[in-house]
């Protein structure tokens, strides 16, 4: 049976976001990584990016972990640390996110893209398409959550994933079979989301862009981490790959767990919700709600300080925004 709307999303997708090299889009419903790799063939040696967002890192260490080579590198954002891992013959998939989540560490996709051997495919989440073109860049498949910031609302659950033709084909057939398909009703709020991609975008990044500059010199600010800071150790790159900051950006409250849950429960604009990308402003504690299933010494590893806020920045005027960052910020 047709289902013109879910069709008719990855049609938009393709048109009008991803440009002329990914053929064949493909909307489905929550992100599993099942959907993308073939169990059989991964199974020899996966590695993934330590960096990476760490529910889907969980999954891939379950569906993997007993008797395979599932291995993160020490830092995924290192591209000759990836390219020096890559076994010839045997490693036939290498998987990145960039920006990572939470702390906006970017991965070169070029010079990714130009390692021989393995399918190269990217989670461009927190930039999205508007933002950064992984496929232009040489990537053989990129993947969004839509219910991010391409469907934008806060109100749909997506995925969309565009690429080479043969990939496409390949993973069009394995999600039919397996049933991860996105309902007539959020791709019909992805399509209405993603119309005005490009005037939230800017729009967040601008204002993005402003809370960062101004809570970097915040004295209850130890760290802030966002793309379009000239801080950003990896500002070169960024330059280069990133059309925009983007709408998140995080920053580690100086007194940590205490102070940085005191900080994101006082905002009275910024919503406390693990989501991102919607029109309203949305905050995490990370350490107490996407990374409550880490240990204490994972977090400390990934880099993940106790007091760290990540914050989706919304379509509220920039100066309310400040304001609330601020007095949030005064409390502690
Ligand atoms: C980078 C990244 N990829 C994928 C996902 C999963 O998205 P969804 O909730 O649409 O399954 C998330 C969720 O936070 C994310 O941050």
């Amino acid at each position: 049976m047709k289902k013109p709307t879910k069709e008719f999303f990855p049609g938009i997708f393709k048109i009008q976001y991803e440009g002329p090299k990914s053929k064949n889009p493909l909307a489905f419903k929550h992100y599993n990584p099942d959907e993308i790799i073939d169990g059989k063939s991964m199974k020899d040696h996966l590695r993934f990016s330590v960096t990476y967002w760490h529910t889907i890192r969980g999954q891939l260490a379950d569906m993997f972990g007993s008797g395979t080579a599932v291995r993160p590198w020490e830092d995924g954002t290192d591209s000759e640390a990836i390219a020096a891992a890559v076994q010839p013959n045997r490693t036939r998939m290498i998987f990145v996110e960039t920006p990572t989540n939470p702390l906006l560490q970017l991965v070169d996709l070029e010079a990714v893209a130009a390692i021989p051997g393995p399918i190269k495919v990217v989670d461009s989440t927190f930039g999205g398409p508007f933002i950064t073109r992984p496929i232009e860049l040489g990537f053989d498949l990129v993947m969004h959550s839509a219910t991010k910031s391409i469907a934008g609302h806060n109100d749909a659950t997506l995925g969309v994933i565009a690429g080479a033709q043969d990939l496409i084909s390949w993973i069009w057939s394995y999600h039919t079979i397996h049933g991860a398909t996105a309902s007539p009703f959020d791709a019909l709020n992805g399509l209405r989301g993603i119309k005005t991609l490009g005037v939230r975008i800017r729009q967040q990044s601008a204002s993005a862009q402003r809370l960062a500059e101004a809570v970097e010199d915040h004295p209850k600010v130890s760290a802030v981490y966002y793309p379009g800071l000239d801080s950003h150790p990896q500002r070169d790159l960024a330059k280069r790959q990133m059309a925009l900051g983007g709408g998140v950006l995080s920053f580690d409250v100086a007194g940590g767990w205490d102070s940085g849950r005191e900080v994101a429960e006082s905002l009275r604009l910024g919503h406390l919700a693990a989501s991102l990308g919607g029109p309203e402003t949305l905050v995490t504690h990370v350490a107490s709600t996407t990374a409550a299933n880490l240990t204490p010494e994972e977090r400390a590893a990934m880099g993940i300080g106790d007091g760290l806020i990540r914050m989706s920045v919304g379509l509220e005027d920039p100066v309310d925004l400040l304001e609330d960052v601020q007095q949030a910020l005064n409390r502690v």
